[in-house]
C-alpha cells in the first residue's frame, strides 16, 4: 500500500473552509510545526475546527524551524512552534526567542515533559517522546544477505557500505540527536572518530529526519538511523521495514511546544497550548497522523505497536548540557568540518 498525501491537502483545505466563518471573530494563529506534515495538517483542521481560530502552518524541520525563528527575532512570523526534537526548543530559550507560560494542563502531563518546561524556564514543554534506532528494509537487505544492525558498532561492517542514510544535524533535530547520543555513550572524540569511519557506509545525509526511513521504506537505501516511531509509521503503511535500538543504548526527545517571544497572537497561542496539551489533542498523532510517539498526556494511551520507551535501553540524556545553544553550534560545526564536508 503506497502512502496518499494529496488528501491531506484537500483535508486542510475542506479544514479552512470550514473554519472560515468563526474565524473571523476568534482571530488566527501562525504555527509553525515540526512533526511529519500528516500530523501537522491534522492539527491545524482539529484546532481550527474545535476553536474558531484560523490557522496558518507551516512544516519544517527542527533545525530549519530554530534557524528561522532565530532570522525573525525582532519581527516574530510565528506565534506557537509544535514538536520537533527538544534541544533547538531549549536553544531557542536560552536565546530569549520564546517565552515562559503555564499552562492549566500541565497538572495532566507525565513527569519528563515538565522537566523540560522547568530545565527551559517554563518556555519549552514535552508533548512527545521518542528513542533513535535503526529502521531498515528487511527485504532489501535478506535480498542482499545483510544481516540487519542490533549495535552501533554493526554500522561500521564492511556489509553495511553505502547501504545507510542518516540527516543532516544543520536542518534536522534527529540527526543532532544521534550526534548528542554518540558523544554520551563514546566520549567526544571517540564519537567523532565513529563518525568519521562511518561516513563511507553513508550514502546521502538528508535534510529532513524522516527522510532515511521513508528511502528505506521504498527501498532506496538498506538502513536509516531513525526515530523508531518512524519505522513502525512506515510498516503500518504497509513497507517491509523494521527497527532494532541499539544494544550499547541509545538516546532519545522530549519532543517539544515553545510559544514564541513577541507573539502576535498571543491569546491564540495559549490556546493553543492547552489544547495541545488536552488527551484528546494528543490523540490525533496516532489517529489523524499515524504518528507512533510517546504522548506526554499521562491519559493519552501509548498508540498500537508504538515504542515501548520502557522498554528501550535509554541513555541519560543530558537535556541541559546538549540543549544549550552554543554545545549545539559547537558539534554541529565539528560535524560540518570532520564529517558532512568529507570524501568518501
Ligand atoms: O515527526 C516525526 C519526528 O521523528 C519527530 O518525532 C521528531 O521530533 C521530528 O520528526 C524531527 O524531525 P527533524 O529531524 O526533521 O527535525
Amino acid at each position: 500500500m503506497r502512502r496518499r498525501h494529496t488528501f491531506l491537502a484537500a483535508a486542510l483545505l475542506a479544514g479552512a473552509g470550514f473554519a472560515a466563518a468563526p474565524a473571523a471573530a476568534q482571530g488566527s494563529l501562525n504555527l509553525y510545526c515540526s512533526v511529519q506534515v500528516e500530523w501537522c495538517q491534522a492539527i491545524a483542521t482539529n484546532f481550527q475546527r474545535d476553536t474558531g481560530i484560523r490557522v496558518n502552518m507551516t512544516q519544517r524541520g527542527s533545525g530549519e524551524t530554530l534557524a528561522a525563528i532565530r532570522a525573525e527575532g525582532q519581527n516574530p512570523r510565528a506565534d506557537v512552534w509544535f514538536g520537533g526534537t527538544g534541544d533547538p526548543h531549549l536553544a531557542a530559550a536560552e536565546e530569549n526567542l520564546t517565552q515562559a507560560y503555564t499552562s492549566p494542563n500541565n497538572a495532566q502531563l507525565h513527569p519528563w515533559a515538565l522537566a523540560q518546561w522547568n530545565q527551559s524556564n517554563q518556555r519549552a514543554i514535552g508533548v512527545y517522546a521518542g528513542a533513535v534506532g535503526f529502521g531498515f528494509n528487511t527485504e532489501l537487505l535478506a535480498r542482499k544477505n545483510i544481516a540487519p544492525p542490533a549495535c552501533w558498532s554493526d554500522l561500521l561492517d564492511a556489509r553495511f557500505r553505502g547501504e545507510i542514510q542518516v540527516a543532516n544535524p544543520n536542518s534536522s533535530g534527529t540527526a543532532y540527536v544521534v550526534i548528542a547520543t554518540l558523544v554520551q555513550l563514546m566520549g567526544e572524540e571517540e564519537a567523532f572518530a565513529y563518525m568519521r569511519r562511518l561516513h563511507p557506509n553513508v550514502n546521502s545525509y538528508t535534510r529532513s529526519g524522516t527522510a532515511p526511513i521513508k528511502a528505506v521504506a521504498r527501498g532506496e537505501t538498506g538502513v536509516s538511523l531513525s526515530f523508531v516511531h518512524d519505522a513502525v509509521t512506515e510498516r503500518n503503511a504497509g513497507f517491509p521495514v523494521s527497527y532494532t535500538t541499539p544494544c550499547e543504548g541509545t538516546g532519545y526527545e522530549i519532543g517539544s511546544m515553545s510559544i514564541i517571544r513577541g507573539a502576535r497572537n498571543l491569546t491564540q497561542a495559549r490556546r493553543f497550548y492547552d489544547w495541545a496539551l488536552t488527551e484528546p489533542a494528543q490523540r490525533l498523532g496516532f489517529e489523524a497522523g499515524g504518528q507512533l510517539q510517546t504522548p506526554s498526556n499521562r491519559a493519552a494511551p501509548l498508540p498500537p505497536n508504538a515504542p515501548d520507551l520502557g522498554r528501550i535501553r535509554l541513555i541519560e540524556y543530558d537535556f541541559a548540557k546538549y540543549g544549550r545553544a552554543a554545545e549545539r553550534r559547537r558539534l554541529i560545526e565539528r560535524w560540518d568540518r570532520e564529517v558532512g564536508s568529507q570524501p568518501r
